[in-house]
């Protein structure tokens, strides 16, 4: 007999890790795709900042701003009953100050979120403990952190070296002494994220951070062969580019050759005798 589905909490993200079953997470950005996401079964899905590039077409994270991130929050939060909700806090809305760090990541919970995540280490130790010390659940996000794309020279791997592999390990010690229940390390070698599950008790996911940690999360249009740009470690599970484009151009001609509508298929017609009633009362007939 299957078991009955219980949304998640971090208590059974925290049980899944001790028993050693990997969570499953997705980015997704609007109500259909999640829907689809939670009915697959995924544990967790974030709406990502990564929505400036996969959906508004921006060329990086930058300027994805709170009003942006809160209005697909909120199509997200209409759609899962099961996973667990993370919002995605956005460049600005919490560098600037402890208050406005508060401020934004509350925005996300009464959007709906189960908890906030936050690119950073030991610099922004400071914002996490005052949000996790209002219950503002935290996950924090290392290696490769997009909004500093520029000051790290581009989307390359990071924890090559053992100096940056130990600021890593470092600054998840910081995130979780600040009070983080989980962090995510992106495009980083994975030896790192291996010791970064060993020497903190942090749910530790990846993102083209190897196998040896928690969990993995990748990006609902790279999985769909749809991103804009499909980073080394993505999966795709199938191309819907192709078949997007395919089912487009078939309408375009369905249309300028008339075989869309079909007369009786795609076409509703008058109540019997109306239409002949019609064109007398118009003097047509
Ligand atoms: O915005 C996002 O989708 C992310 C992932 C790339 C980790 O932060």
């Amino acid at each position: 007999m299957s078991e009955e589905r219980k949304k998640i909490t971090i208590r059974a993200l925290m049980r899944k890790k001790e028993r050693g079953e990997k969570i499953v997470w997705l980015v997704v950005y609007d109500y259909p795709t999640a829907l689809l996401a939670d009915e697959a079964g995924v544990d967790m899905v974030l709406i990502g900042d990564s929505l400036g590039m996969n959906v508004l077409g921006y060329d990086t994270t930058l300027p994805v701003t709170m009003e942006e991130m809160l209005h697909h929050t909120k199509a997200v939060v209409r759609a899962v009953k099961y996973a667990f909700i993370v919002g995605d806090m956005p460049f600005m809305s919490y560098q600037p100050s402890v208050e406005e760090a508060i401020k934004n990541a509350g925005a996300f919970l009464k959007a709906g979120c189960d908890a906030v995540k936050m690119e950073g280490g030991a610099e922004i130790a400071d914002r996490v403990k005052a949000i996790v010390d209002f219950g503002i659940p935290v996950i924090g996000h290392l290696g490769l952190t997009p909004q500093k794309v520029s000051a790290l020279g581009g989307y390359r791997l990071q924890g090559k070296t053992a100096e940056d592999a130990k600021k890593i390990i470092e600054d998840a010690k910081a995130l979780e002494e600040a009070g983080a229940f989980a962090v995510l390390i992106e495009n980083t070698a994975a030896e790192v994220t291996k010791l970064v599950a060993e020497e903190t008790d942090l749910i530790v996911f990846s993102i083209g951070g190897g196998p040896y940690c928690h969990g993995q999360l990748l990006l609902a249009p790279d999985v769909l062969g749809i991103g804009k740009i499909r980073p080394w470690f993505a999966k795709t599970y199938v191309n819907l580019r192709e078949l997007i484009l395919d089912a487009f151009k078939r309408y375009c001609e369905d249309v300028r050759s008339g075989a869309y509508p079909d007369p009786k298929e795609h076409t509703r017609y008058m109540a019997e005798g109306e239409y002949e009633k019609l064109l007398k009362m118009l003097g047509k007939k």
